[in-house]
């Protein structure tokens, strides 16, 4: 199994989710986690209620993570929010909170701790995107310009900070069963289900392992990939063959 002895991890949207499964997954492979959410968080080792778009926020719970751990090794930027529509139609509020919370609050979190990591010489960055951050998809607008952001942050992030011996990679899951996929269902569901390659939806497990990976020495030449957990949603088309 991927060994993060004695790593300490900081993971936001930590409440819930795919977050709650690598605060999980993080300390299975003996790693300290303190996780950070609007929400309480349970299971991790320090924890922080956090709203990652407030930077005032965002560098206070950084400090106190610092403070009580020393250190940061590795960084999981989870915390996010969906928010539907069509350009001409969405509430401009919508893009605004979107863009605020998925792709402004990686960047506080990111620049809050790299400074720390770079003191250190070595750290890990994994933040979360999703299929949606590689490839188009209909009224989803606000949402998926924000993931498209976090994979481009993930690559700028990547370059300037990888002479450091700082990785810093993107997860892009697909369909995952969460709490903020639970509205879903029906024949929708069920479409998008068949979108992807291995035809079933994922579980937050099967993403916390694959950030783990990322976070960890076994990914030690791997930096400014966005990896697709998703099932083989972005690799092909799927083609009903059958009426
Ligand atoms: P979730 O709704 O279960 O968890 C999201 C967590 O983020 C919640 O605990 C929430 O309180 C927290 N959060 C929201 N706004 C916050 C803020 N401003 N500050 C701090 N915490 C905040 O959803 P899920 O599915 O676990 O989502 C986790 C990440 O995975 C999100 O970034 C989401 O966009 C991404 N994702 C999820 C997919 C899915 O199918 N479930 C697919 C692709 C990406």
């Amino acid at each position: 199994m991927t060994d993060l002895t004695n790593q300490i991890i900081l993971v936001t949207g930590a409440a819930s989710g795919i977050g709650a499964a690598t605060v999980a997954a993080c300390r299975e492979a003996g790693a300290s986690v303190a996780g950070a959410d609007l929400s309480e968080v349970s299971g991790a080792d320090f924890a922080a209620i956090l709203d990652v778009s407030d930077e005032t926020a965002v560098n206070a719970v950084v400090a106190a993570v610092l403070d009580k751990f020393g250190r940061i090794d590795g960084l999981v930027n989870c915390a996010g929010i969906s928010r539907p529509g069509p350009a001409t139609t969405m509430p401009l509020e919508s893009w605004h909170q979107a863009l605020d919370v998925n792709l402004t609050g990686t960047m506080l979190v990111a620049r809050a701790v790299i400074p720390a990591m770079v003191e250190n010489g070595r750290g890990s960055v994994v933040n979360v995107s999703s299929i949606y951050g590689l490839t188009g998809g209909p009224g989803n607008t606000p949402y998926n310009v924000s993931k498209a952001g976090v994979a481009q942050l993930t690559r700028c992030l990547a370059a300037d900070y990888g002479a450091a011996g700082i990785r810093v990679n993107a997860v892009c899951p697909g369909y995952i069963e969460t709490p903020m996929t639970e509205m879903l269902g029906g024949q929708i569901e069920k479409n998008f289900i068949n979108m992807h390659l291995l035809r079933r939806a994922g579980r937050a497990d099967e993403v916390a392992r694959a950030i783990r990976f990322l976070l960890s020495d076994d990914a030690s030449f791997v930096t400014g990939a966005n990896l697709p957990v998703d099932g083989g949603f972005v690799s092909s088309h799927v083609i009903p063959m059958s009426q």
